[in-house]
């Protein structure tokens, strides 16, 4: 499995991708202190524009947490369904 980090300071985006092509973000963090400042969401970006140079056509997220669920809705990820792997 092939994966990738993207940064901006101290806050990072993880992304794998399996070897059927599936993408996921693995993981996202914004330290504290730089929250609510748009770094999410810039983070997510970069990686879909990645994504998408490299042909992917659909991401999810892995294992998101809950209290993250409203983020997600705001940067434009909606619940389709759920995969146990
Ligand atoms: C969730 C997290 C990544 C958000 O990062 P952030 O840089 O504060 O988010 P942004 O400033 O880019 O927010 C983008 C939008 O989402 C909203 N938002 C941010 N966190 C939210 C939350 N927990 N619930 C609901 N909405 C949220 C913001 O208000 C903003 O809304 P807007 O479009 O009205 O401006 C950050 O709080 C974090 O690292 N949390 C701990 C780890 C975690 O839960 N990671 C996710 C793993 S699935």
């Amino acid at each position: 499995m092939k994966k990738k980090t993207f940064k901006i300071g101290d806050a990072y985006i993880t992304i794998s991708i399996d070897p059927d092509g599936t993408w996921f973000i693995d993981d996202l963090f914004v330290p504290e202190d730089q929250r609510g400042k748009d770094v999410g969401r810039r983070l997510v970006r970069m990686v879909e524009s990645y994504a998408k140079r490299k042909g992917a056509t659909t991401i999810g997220i892995w294992a998101p947490e809950p209290s993250a669920f409203g983020f997600w809705r705001r940067v434009g990820y909606d619940e389709y369904g759920r995969k146990l792997l």
